[in-house]
This record gives C-alpha cells, structure tokens and sequence, in this order.
C-alpha cells in the first residue's frame, strides 16, 4: 500500500475534520496555539507533500524550501496571499473554497450597509453611553438614509455579487446595478440586475458594494476619481479586501464629505492600526474582516479546505484556484 501523503496543518481544527485528515494523510498539526509563526513553518515545510493554511504567503521564500510540496490549501475564498507565479513554476497546487461562504459574506455586507445607512454602531454607543433623552434623536443629528426602494452598485458579480443581488432585489425592493468583467444575464433574469460601465455605477448608486477579489491588476482598483463620481450621499461597502480600495484616497473622501460614509470589513493592513484615521471617524462603521465568521460556516470552509488538500494529493476532486 502507498504510503499517506505527509501534511503540515498550521492551526488546529476541529476534531471530525483532523479523523478526516487522519484518515487519508500523515498529519502534522501545530498544537501552539493561534497560527503556525513563520519561521516555525519554514523550517518544517521541507518534510511535507501538503499544506493546510490561512493567511500565509505562499511565496519563493516558502517554497525554495519545500522540495516535497505538491498542494497547499488554504480555508478562505480569497488566495491573494499565493503567489500564483511562485506556485506555478514549482507544479504545487492551489486550493481555496468557494461556495461555501457565499451567503454568509452577503449577509455580513448586508449588515454593513443597513449600519451605515441607519447608523446602528454610532447610535449604539449613544444608548450605552447612557445619552439618550426624551426627544434627543433629531433628524439634524440622528436620523439616517433608507435602504429599501434605493440604488445599490455591485462591483464585482460573482457568486457573493449575486447573494447581495438577491438580498437587495427580493428582500428590500432595491434597484440594483451591477458592474463585472463579463455580463451575468442569468443574474439580470433572475434578480433583476441591471449592468452598468463602472462609472455609470458610481454616479448612479446610492450603496456601492465592492466585491472584487484581489488580483495584482485590482490594487488601488477604486481611488479618487472614483470617489469623487459618487454622490455626496453615497455609502461605500467593502467586504473583499482593503488593498483594493486607495485608501488615503478613501479617508479623505470620507472626512471632506464626497461621500455621506462607509462600512468597512477590510482594510489596506490588517490588523488595522489604531492610529488608521478611519477609526475615529463617525459615519465609518468597522470589522474586524469576519465576512465568513459564523461558527457554521467557517467549519464548512475547513471542511472544504481539508477536502481540497487530500482531493489535490491523491488525483480527486479539489477547487484548485482559477489561475493554476
Ligand atoms: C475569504 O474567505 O477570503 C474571506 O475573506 C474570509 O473571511
């Protein structure tokens, strides 16, 4: 019999999923708590056909010491941290998982735009500041915007694009536009979307939600002269990740009122420094990047990840990203 493919796993994992691992791999598990460091994962990665990951770079520092390597797995939709060239010359798998998360992020961006519009985060810390008095909450100061029957921008239909899509059209009446590399009739059939050029989007959207991945070709994908197309009442959404918005660009937008405000799960560095301007300004609200953090569905996702390593290292199935 063959002998099991020897993986290294940079955190740990639920216990069905490691019997699962067990089952069809030799597994190393880092037990440490948190995230494998860096340097710990260099040294050992010489000694493993797979890798389980999230968040790691997986570049030539990380490879050239990898002689055995053959797949890498990573339990997010989004493989920004693969260096696709890296991989490709060295034949070593990509993996990610979609699917799975796709109505779990469209809620959390849905989340986002009703607390931007009504002010839910700025609002609660009124209440808990115990500031709230009889006749208080005046429209000058407190009231918002709504968010059923007005224009949302998509930018970026994909599988998550169209979960916002959905959510928009069927739950809240909203009149939603849509701007993506390639047209989604089945989309504009069934939700009623309508495509827009992407500055056409801008001017038009009352929300704008950015859904693209992050791709060397979308760094800074939006920056000023975005912005400045916007109406001066306009929300920005982003939930797909803070590089590919200019964010100086962005901050400045917000705090000389180009734009009314924003809802952030992202941003150009994580974790966000405390000293990043967006964090004090009121019409923000801020996560901690949680679009996929529900119990469910980050087990799903680590599921689907462990599924992958295997399916890539023994010839089944495995959602090997789009560029490999
Ligand atoms: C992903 O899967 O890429 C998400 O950003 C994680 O929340």
């Amino acid at each position: 019999m063959a002998s099991k493919p020897k993986v290294l796993i940079n955190q740990k994992l639920p216990d069905p999923i490691v019997a699962y691992l067990k089952e069809h791999c030799d597994c190393t598990i880092w037990e440490g708590g948190g995230l494998l460091p860096r340097p710990q994962l260099l040294e050992m990665i010489k000694d493993f056909d797979g890798l389980y990951v999230n968040k790691e770079s997986i570049d030539a520092e990380l490879l050239e010491r990898a002689p055995r390597l053959r797949a890498v797995s990573t339990s997010s939709v989004g493989y920004n941290h693969f260096n696709i060239e890296d991989m490709r010359a060295r034949g070593v798998l990509g993996t990610h998982t979609p699917h799975v998360l796709d109505d779990t992020v469209a809620d959390l961006a849905f989340a986002l735009i009703l607390s931007s519009a009504r002010r839910v985060a700025e609002l609660d810390s009124y209440v808990k500041q115990g500031k709230w008095q009889k006749g208080a909450i005046k429209e000058d100061e407190w009231f918002g915007m709504d968010v059923h029957h007005a224009t949302l921008g998509i930018i970026g239909m994909g599988r998550i694009g169209e979960a916002i899509a959905k959510r928009a059209s069927r739950g809240f009446d909203m009149n939603v536009l849509y701007y993506n590399r390639s047209r989604k009739p089945e989309a504009e059939e069934q939700y009623g979307v309508q495509y827009r050029a992407l500055e056409d989007l801008l001017k038009e959207s009352d929300f704008i939600v950015l859904m693209t991945p992050l791709t060397p070709q979308t760094v800074h994908y939006i920056r000023k002269e975005h912005f400045e197309m916007m109406k001066p009442t306009a929300f920005f959404i982003n939930t797909s990740r803070g590089q590919t918005v200019d964010e100086q660009a962005m901050i400045e937008a917000l705090q000389n009122g180009t734009i009314r405000g924003a809802g952030l799960d992202v941003f150009e560095q994580e974790p966000v420094s405390p000293d990043n301007p967006l964090l004090k300004l009121p019409n923000v609200v801020t996560l901690p990047h949680i679009g996929s953090a529900t119990t469910k569905t980050r087990y799903d996702m680590a599921m689907l990840a462990a599924q992958n390593l295997v399916g890539a290292l023994t010839g089944g199935k495995a959602y090997v990203v789009q560029e490999l």
